[in-house]
């Protein structure tokens, strides 16, 4: 299938990209580099060996994006594109909403002109509400959210599941949970502009020197060991996860909702002592007061994906921490 992947020079974007050509795919990237570097894209092509159309373009010129779909015969749409900050949106509301959700209904106007009845699109855990009994159970797990950023996700799949029922799309929600790691090659990563908000990029950029400490947000939680647990998903079995979805896509109609996650949850510190021996270099930390919004656990029944998707996570947190380090020290 020819897949239009929006964000393609992002994280997830750029990993799913290269196994969505690996699978035989082809691919026609839109990025308008908000928050990814330009280099991403020569990288994609050279992982995986192939050319593709790519546009600089924001989903919000709509002009501009009804050129790329009349340029090029679209089969699914695989929508990464999105602000994700989530202290970000807590400052700036307004701008999540514009971009985030003017962004999904571009994108279904044109999927309604160019009749185009597939589309996975990038969700996340942040749609359960964080007082939810784990694991965290689709169609179980009471939703809502706790910020902006997370009501974009929330409204934006309820923007494609009103319009797949309207009009007879075939769409994927994929629920993500803590993403981490890095393509084996060390040539594509993450790599966040400024100071990361997340907890594997800090670690890697406070092993490189780059950041004087890792803050710990909290050790007084109801955990093991007092720090926030999380389930975290080694990118590749992220990507992979896309793929099947878009095989679930192709041979199902409706909308269904899928956890990419290990259902395993690990804390804090058990990520930093997994880094430390992946890297070879004790981590500084600094024990800080616990952050707003933060839940104690949050991890996933990743089980109806695993039958409905025929998909599970197998990389662990010595494959997550392995990569990461590679790709760290090739930036
Ligand atoms: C993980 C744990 C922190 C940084 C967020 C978004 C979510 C999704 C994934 C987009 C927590 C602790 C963190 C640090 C720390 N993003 N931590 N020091 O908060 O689970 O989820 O990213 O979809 O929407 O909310 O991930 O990596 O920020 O935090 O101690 O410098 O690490 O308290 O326990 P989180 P995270």
């Amino acid at each position: 299938m020819r897949v239009l992947v929006t964000g393609l020079a992002g994280y997830i974007g750029s990993h799913t990209a290269v196994v969505l050509m690996e699978a035989g795919h082809e691919i026609v990237g839109i990025d308008n580099f908000h928050n990814s570097d330009k280099e991403a894209v020569a990288r994609i092509k050279e992982i995986s060996g192939r050319d593709f159309p790519f546009y600089e373009m924001d989903l919000l010129d709509l002009p501009g994006i009804d050129k790329i779909f009349a340029e090029n015969k679209i089969d699914c749409i695989m929508h990464f594109a999105g602000f994700k900050a989530v202290a970000e949106s807590v400052a700036k509301p307004l701008e999540y909403y514009d971009n985030n959700l003017n962004s999904t209904m571009n994108l279904c106007k044109m999927m309604d002109k160019y009749k185009i009845n597939k589309l996975v699109f990038s969700s996340s855990a942040t749609v359960y509400l964080p007082d939810n009994p784990m694991p965290l159970i689709e169609g179980e797990s009471r939703m809502g959210a706790i910020n902006p950023y997370g009501w974009t996700k929330f409204m934006s799949e309820q923007i494609l599941t009103d319009g797949a029922a309207a009009n007879g799309w075939s769409v994927v929600l994929l629920r993500y949970f803590n993403p981490v790691g890095a393509h084996p090659s060390g040539k594509i990563g993450e790599n966040p502009s400024g100071i990361p908000n997340n907890l594997m990029p800090y670690i890697a950029q406070a092993a490189r020197g780059q950041r004087e400490f890792l803050p710990i947000f909290g050790n007084d939680y109801e955990t093991p060991d007092g720090t926030g647990v999380r389930d975290y998903i080694h990118i590749m079995d992220l990507a992979r996860g896309h793929l099947a979805a878009m095989d679930y896509c192709a041979g199902n109609g409706g909308v269904e909702s899928f956890n990419l996650g290990t259902g395993k949850g690990y804390s804090v510190l058990e990520l930093v002592t997994a880094f430390e021996a992946a890297s070879g270099i004790d981590i500084p930390k600094k024990f800080q007061p616990r952050r707003a919004g933060d839940a104690a656990i949050s991890y996933s029944d990743p089980s109806k994906a695993e039958k409905l998707l025929n998909w599970k996570a197998n990389l662990n947190l010595e494959d997550m921490c392995r990569d990461t380090w590679n790709y760290q020290k090739q930036i």
